[in-house]
C-alpha cells in the first residue's frame, strides 16, 4: 500500500505531486506529505489524514519544480504528521518516501542509535534515510547500491538529495514502481493513473533495479549499479475512471459501470461464439493433464474463487480448491507440474497472492494470472494472463472488477471443460453473453436496496446465509457490508447455522438470506424458517418464481432475469452491493474511502 509519486522537469511540480497523490488514495490514505527541492535545499510539508488536508497546508507557496510526495497507509507507527512520509535523515541531507516494510528496521535502528543517529518517527522508512545518509560518498547511485542490500522487506523508494535539486533517485523491490517521460519532464509512480493524461509510454521497473531521474532523462541500473537498457510500455488510450461523473461516489458509479465492464470482458474473449484466451499459453495436451486447479485469492477476489471453484466442479472433470492467498503458503498444498494455480487479483500487487504465485512458480506448477491492471507484479510473474477488462477501479470496496473475475472465471470453466471432456454447454456460453443486459435491469432494485438500507442503517450485527454459490456470495455480500458500513457482518452456510450460531439469533436480529438458486431453495428455505422462528428480521434475496413461497420473510428483492441456477451469482451481486453502498451512505460513512482499508494491498 502507500502511493509514491515524483516529478522533475520545467514546471511547478506541487500541482502534478497534489493531484497525484488524490489519485493514489486508494493505495492509502491515513496521512500524506511532500518534499520540494530547488536551489535554496528541500521542503518537507506532511499532515495527517486526507490529501486535502495536505492540499490546504501546501496552498500556494512552492515554486519548485522537483519533488516527491507520498500517501500512506499505516504499517510501522500510528498514523500521524509525524509518521507521514516523506523522512528526512539525520542532517537533512536525502528526503524518502517508501512503500513497503523493512522487516529489519528495528536491528537497523538500534545499530544507528548507538552510532548517534536520532530517529523522530516510529516508522520503518526513516531507517532508509539515515542509511543513505550514512553510506553516501558522492555517488547518488553508488550511495543506493550499498544501502539497498542492507534492507531486508519490500520497498519501492523514491529520493531526494539536498545537493541534486531536479534528480530524483529510485530503487524498487516486490512493490511496485514505474517511471515515465513527459513534454515538460519526468515521473516515478506507484501507478501510472497518477499522471495518466501526461503520459503515453512508461517503464515498469524490475525488482532490484534503481533509476536516477532527471527533467529530461530516465537512466536506469541494476542492483549492481551496472546501466540497464528498459523497453517501453505504450499505455492504451484509455484514460478512464478518474473522475465519478455525475455519481456521489466511485462505488455508486462503478456499480453502473457493471454492465459495460462485463460487456468489454465477455466479447475480449467470445469470438465467433469460441472462447479465445490469446495469454492462456497450455496446449490441449497440457489442459488434459490438469489434475488440480487452484484458485488463490484475497478479500473478494477469493469469494469469486469459491463462487467459480463450484462451476469449475459442474463444467470440468477437475478437482477444483479455492484458497485465501495469506495461508495458501502455510498448507504446504502438493503442486506439480499438472497443477493449475490461478493466482486472481484486481490490482495484480495485493502482496499475499503475489507470494502465493512465486511459490506456485517455485514448485513448477502451472501459473495463470487473471489481473485487471495488466503491467502489474502479478501479471507480469505468471506464466499465463488473461486480463478482466472492467477498466480502472477507484472505490476502495470492488464491485466491477469482482463481477468480471467472475466473467473469466465462468469462461476459463467452459474452456478447461471444453479442451478435457468436460461439460461445456454452448447455451450456457449464450447465456453469460446475455448477462451484461440482465445485470442492467438488476441496477433497478436500486430503489429496494434503498428501502432494505433503511432497515439495515441501524444494526448491530448482520448475518448473510445461503447454500453452494449463494453462499459465496453470502460471504461477497458480507464483506461488502462491513468495510463500508462498519456493521459487523457474518456469511454462513445456511446449513451450517443450527451447529453453533443460530444461538446469537433473537428477536429482530437482521439474516439477509440468499436463495436464489432454485435447485437448493426448499433447503434455504428450511433455515430462513429456523431463524424466523427465533424471531430473526429476515430480508431475502430470491428468483420470481419462488417468491411466494417467502410471504414470511420481512422484506424481499426479486431478482428480475431468468437465468439458470449457475449464472445467478452475477444477479445477486448487484442488490448487495447496492445495499451495502445505501446502507453505508446512510450511516454516514466514508464509503469510498473506509477507515483503516487500502485498495492496493502490498504488505503480507
Ligand atoms: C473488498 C476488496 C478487497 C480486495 C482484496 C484483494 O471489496 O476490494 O477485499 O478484493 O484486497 O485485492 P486484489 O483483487 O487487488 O488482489
Amino acid at each position: 500500500m502507500c502511493g509514491i509519486i515524483g516529478y522533475t522537469g520545467r514546471n511547478k511540480a506541487v500541482p502534478y505531486l497534489l493531484t497525484g497523490l488524490e489519485r493514489l488514495e486508494y493505495r492509502g490514505y491515513d496521512s500524506s506529505g511532500i518534499a520540494l527541492i530547488d536551489e535554496s535545499g528541500i521542503s518537507v510539508v506532511k499532515r495527517k489524514g486526507k490529501v486535502s488536508a495536505l492540499r490546504q497546508a501546501v496552498g500556494d507557496n512552492f515554486t519548485a519544480t522537483a519533488g516527491i510526495g507520498h500517501t500512506r497507509w499505516a504499517t510501522h507507527g500510528e498514523p500521524s504528521q509525524l509518521n507521514a512520509h516523506p523522512h528526512l535523515s539525520e542532517n537533512g541531507m536525502f528526503a524518502v518516501v517508501h512503500n513497503g516494510i523493512i522487516e529489519n528496521c528495528s536491528e537497523i535502528k538500534q545499530e544507528l542509535k548507538q552510532e548517534g543517529y536520532s530517529f523522530l518517527s516510529d516508522t520503518d522508512t526513516e531507517v532508509i534515510s539515515q542509511l543513505l545518509e550514512k553510506n553516501y560518498r558522492g555517488n547518488l547511485i553508488t550511495c543506493l547500491k550499498d544501502t539497498l542490500p542492507q534492507l531486508q522487506g519490500s520497498f519501492a523508494l523514491a529520493v531526494l538529495h539536498r545537493d541534486f535539486p531536479g534528480t530524483i533517485l529510485c530503487a524498487k523491490k516486490d512493490s511496485p514502481l514505474i517511471a515515465a517521460k513527459s513534454e515538460d519532464g519526468c515521473f516515478v509512480l506507484s501507478d501510472t493513473l497518477a499522471a495518466r493524461e501526461h503520459i503515453s509510454a512508461c517503464y515498469i521497473m524490475g525488482d532490484g533495479e534503481l533509476a536516477l531521474i532527471t527533467e529530461n532523462s530516465l537512466s536506469f541500473f541494476s542492483a549492481d549499479g551496472t546501466p540497464l537498457s528498459k523497453e517501453p510500455h505504450f499505455l492504451s488510450g484509455c484514460t478512464d475512471g478518474a473522475d465519478k461523473g455525475d455519481f456521489p461516489h466511485f462505488m455508486l458509479k462503478e456499480i453502473y459501470e457493471q454492465p459495460a465492464a462485463l460487456r468489454d470482458t465477455l466479447s475480449a474473449y467470445v469470438k465467433e461464439g469460441r472462447i479465445v484466451f490469446p495469454g492462456f499459453c497450455l496446449s490441449e495436451r497440457e489442459i488434459k493433464a490438469i489434475d488440480k486447479i487452484h484458485l488463490v485469492a484475497c478479500g473478494s477476489a477469493y469469494h469469486a474463487a469459491l463462487c467459480s471453484k463450484y462451476i469449475f466442479h459442474q463444467l470440468t472433470d477437475k478437482e477444483a480448491s479455492a484458497h485465501i492467498a495469506s495461508e495458501f503458503r502455510y498448507d504446504s498444498i502438493p503442486l506439480s507440474e499438472n497443477s493449475l494455480v490461478v493466482i486472481i487479483s484486481q490490482s495484480g500487487e495485493t502482496a499475499d497472492s503475489l507470494a502465493a504465485l512465486s511459490l506456485a512458480n517455485s514448485k513448477g506448477a502451472k501459473t495463470l494470472a487473471v489481473v485487471n491492471v495488466e503491467n502489474s507484479s502479478i501479471a507480469m510473474k505468471s506464466q499465463s494472463l488473461i486480463c478482466t477488462l472492467a477498466g480502472t477501479e477507484i472505490s476502495v470496496a470492488t464491485t466491477k472488477a469482482y463481477i468480471c473475475q467472475l466473467a473469466v472465471l465462468y469462461l476459463l470453466a467452459l474452456y478447461i471443460g471444453s479442451h478435457s471432456g468436460g461439460y461445456a454447454p454452448s447455451e450456457l456460453l449464450q447465456q453469460l453473453l446475455s448477462l451484461p443486459e440482465k445485470v442492467e435491469k438488476e441496477l433497478l432494485q436500486n430503489e429496494r436496496a434503498l428501502a432494505a438500507a433503511d432497515l439495515l442503517k441501524g444494526s448491530e450485527h448482520i448475518y448473510f446465509i445461503g447454500r453452494g454459490t449463494d453462499y459465496a456470495l453470502s460471504m461477497e455480500g458480507a464483506l461488502k457490508m462491513k468495510e463500508i458500513s462498519y456493521i459487523h457482518c457474518e456469511a454462513y452456510p445456511a446449513g451450517e447455522l443450527k451447529h453453533g450460531t443460530i444461538s446469537l439469533i433473537e428477536k429482530s436480529t437482521p439474516v439477509v438470506a440468499l436463495c436464489l438458486r432454485k435447485d437448493l431453495f426448499r433447503k434455504t428455505l428450511s433455515a430462513i424458517k429456523e431463524v424466523r422462528a427465533r424471531g430473526a428480521f429476515v430480508i431475502a434475496l430470491t428468483a420470481a418464481e419462488t417468491a411466494e413461497s417467502l410471504t414470511d420473510c420481512d422484506f424481499v428483492i426479486c431478482i428480475g432475469s431468468a437465468v439458470s441456477d449457475m449464472l445467478t451469482p452475477f444477479l445477486d451481486a448487484v442488490p448487495l452491493q447496492l445495499m451495502s453502498y445505501h446502507t453505508a451512505v446512510k450511516r454516514g460513512c466514508d464509503v469510498d474511502k473506509p477507515r483503516n482499508l487500502a485498495k492496493s494491498v502490498t504488505v503480507e
